[in-house]
């Protein structure tokens, strides 16, 4: 059974004094989660260390909202995959669509290999723009996106992934897709990744839905069949809410 994953991506928020006043109140509520859930943050890269050790004995995961592919070397502004883990990072978000302004999925592919060398596990993003679905283009674009970003892949690495669908017309506008229309894409990007890597590495992939994910919309969303979590930006910001996204689970 896929235990549901709850995720914020705090973007560009929080300074550290912030992250720490969040994280305190956080702790607070962490006993009234369902134990199954797994929650990961991921603040910008100046509270990482902040928050990891803040969190350090509790079952709360942090990691990077993205990554450079190269270990180390002359990237001035960059943050390579070593420099997370070190920062106390277990995951990393890849190729979100904020991201893919500056990035192709060929760039996404080498910092998936990257992640999966340096044991971060990442989350790689998809998602279609609003003219590719009003053209129909919807599968077609994800297909590509899936099938270039995770080239060269094997099942081992595939079992460590997951995947966050989230159309870019839904990010930060307010505007949800509606529980069955993410389902059924929820359900093609699973039966993708059954037919590249085999019927168990499609059935344990967790598949999260992200955009304007908030606590009255949560539990429609988390109860489709394929829909195994929430990546949350907006909604992450503010402890409550945040919580009663993840206690939303309860529901399903
Ligand atoms: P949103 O952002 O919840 O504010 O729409 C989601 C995301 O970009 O991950």
């Amino acid at each position: 059974m896929r235990n549901p994953v709850i995720a914020g991506n705090w973007k560009m928020n929080m300074t550290v004094s912030e992250a720490s006043e969040f994280v305190c109140e956080f702790l607070k509520c962490l006993k009234d989660f369902p134990d199954r859930v797994e929650v990961m943050l991921f603040p910008p890269f100046t509270a990482l260390s902040v928050l990891s050790t803040a969190l350090r004995s509790s079952s709360v995961k942090v990691g990077g909202q993205n990554m450079h592919w190269a270990s180390d070397g002359a990237y001035t502004g960059e943050i390579s995959g070593k420099m997370l883990k070190d920062s106390g990072c277990e995951c990393v978000i890849i190729g979100h669509s904020e991201r893919r302004e500056q990035e192709d999925n060929l760039t996404i592919n080498k910092k998936l290999g990257t992640a999966f060398s340096e044991n971060l596990r990442p989350m790689l993003c998809v998602g279609e723009t609003l003219e590719e679905r009003e053209s129909g283009s919807t599968l077609t674009v994800i297909q590509t996106q899936l099938s270039e970003c995770l080239q060269g892949f094997d099942r081992q690495q595939i079992a460590k992934l997951l995947i966050a669908y989230e159309p870019v017309w839904a990010i930060g506008t307010g505007k949800t897709a509606l529980p069955d229309s993410a389902q059924e894409v929820h359900k093609q990007i699973r039966n993708w990744v059954q037919s590249k890597f085999g019927i168990e590495a499609g059935q344990n992939i967790s598949i999260l839905y992200g955009g304007s994910v908030k606590p009255e919309n949560a539990s429609d969303l988390l109860s489709q069949e394929d829909i195994d979590g929430a990546l949350v930006g907006g909604a992450s910001l503010k402890v409550h809410p945040f919580c009663d996204i993840i206690n939303a689970v309860k529901n399903i």
